[in-house]
């Protein structure tokens, strides 16, 4: 067992509906492809480059190679790989990775939500209950996200979340098949106060449930 991990958050009302989040699973596989499949265009220019063509990468048979790699990177505490719902039904993934502790104890965090459900509050909410969570369970003191800078809607999010921008890296990561820009956002325990998900219902933005 590793600190923070597994773990259940929420639920928190959102304007799209009942927002949860919950360790990624096996089962996931058809919600998980068939939502990919139709967003390729919502998804691909925003994520890594991967390896071979985008319905090979986002077929049903790809999840669970995919799910068996992140619950080992879960179990030994490098990762904590949650799936997004809403309502109870899959709406997307959010996930803590990269986790190192010692004297840094930080992470990246990093998030996709299903086109159907966008503009509703998902994203920044999961933001919100994923990076208390870390901090008040999962003993880390800093999370990382870095964001396109043309990803209006990514830093929309993290705006509202309470991350700050701290800087621009150049060419830092290979996505959509180039090697792009990204602003670095981070948040450290000292400054989310009452938590994240706290100043978002205060804000009107969530409602615990
Ligand atoms: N122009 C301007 N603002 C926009 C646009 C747009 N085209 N589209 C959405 N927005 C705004 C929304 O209005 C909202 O802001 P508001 O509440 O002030 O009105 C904000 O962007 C989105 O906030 P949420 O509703 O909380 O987020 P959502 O659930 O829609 O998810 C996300 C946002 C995750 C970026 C989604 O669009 C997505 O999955 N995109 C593709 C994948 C992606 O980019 N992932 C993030 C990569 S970066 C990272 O992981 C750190």
């Amino acid at each position: 067992r590793h600190p923070g991990w597994p773990a259940k958050l929420g639920p928190l009302r959102v304007p799209a509906g009942i927002l949860a989040v919950r360790p990624v699973r096996l089962r996931d596989a058809g919600d998980w492809s068939r939502v990919r499949l139709r967003d390729r265009e919502h998804l691909e220019m925003w994520e890594p480059t991967g390896v071979g063509p985008w319905p090979d990468r986002n077929a049903y048979w790809s999840w669970p190679s995919q799910w068996l790699a992140l619950r080992g990177l879960a179990r030994r505490g490098q990762c904590l790989p949650f799936t997004i719902t809403v309502d109870g039904r899959f709406a997307g993934q959010i996930t803590v990775g990269n986790v190192i502790r010692a004297s840094l104890r930080s992470a990246w965090i990093g998030y996709w939500v299903s086109s159907d459900i966008v503009r509703g509050g998902v994203a920044t909410g999961a933001v919100a209950l994923v990076t208390d969570h870390v901090f008040d369970f999962g003993g880390l003191h800093r999370l990382e996200a870095t964001v396109r800078p043309e990803n209006t809607p990514s830093l929309r999010v993290l705006a509202k979340a309470g991350y700050r921008q701290e800087g621009l890296f150049e060419r830092y990561l290979d996505v959509a098949g180039g090697w792009r820009d990204h602003f670095c956002y981070a948040v450290t325990k000292e400054e989310t106060g009452d938590g994240l998900v706290s100043r978002l219902v205060a804000k009107g933005l969530a409602e615990r449930v």
